[in-house]
């Protein structure tokens, strides 16, 4: 299998942990577009999305997008990562979307992590991290 379709298996299978009639946490990445593809095709009531990236492909897809401020909880965030380390360390971010993606799977009361065997690392620390510079902060 290329990685693509590896990832992509990986997404659909997170497909198995999400309930009809729930809001989903979405979060950010290639992986995640294969979610995503996947989602749109269940049903679901709505979904709260970790960037704008990710909130334009649902929106595509005809998937509703609902903000974390109307939901009283999440069951379920799926994520891709960008290394992971044999005791389930990972090092996220590299999407530039880490704050919001922390603060959804914060909220979720369970993190599905969705990668493909290429993340997988003995040391963690590689992976190059995009520094995120929050609008309402970048004048201070
Ligand atoms: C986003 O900030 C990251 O944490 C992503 O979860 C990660 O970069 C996803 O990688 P893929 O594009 O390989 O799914």
């Amino acid at each position: 299998m290329t990685q693509d379709e590896l990832k992509k298996a990986a997404a659909l299978a997170a497909l198995d942990y999400i309930d009809d009639d729930s809001i989903v946490g979405v979060g950010t990445g290639s992986t995640v577009n294969h979610f995503i593809d996947g989602l749109a095709g269940r049903r679901i009531r709505g979904a709260v999305s970790s960037s704008d990236v990710s909130s334009r492909r649902l929106v595509a897809l005809g998937i509703k997008l609902v903000e974390l401020t109307e939901v009283d909880s999440i069951r379920v965030y799926v994520d891709g990562a960008d290394e992971i380390d044999g005791s389930f360390a990972m090092i996220k971010g590299g999407g530039g979307a880490l704050t919001r993606e922390k603060i959804v799977a914060a909220v979720a009361e369970r993190f599905i992590c969705i990668c493909d065997a290429s993340k997988r690392v003995d040391t963690l620390g590689r992976f190059p991290l995009p520094v995120e510079v929050i609008p309402m902060a970048r004048r201070h």
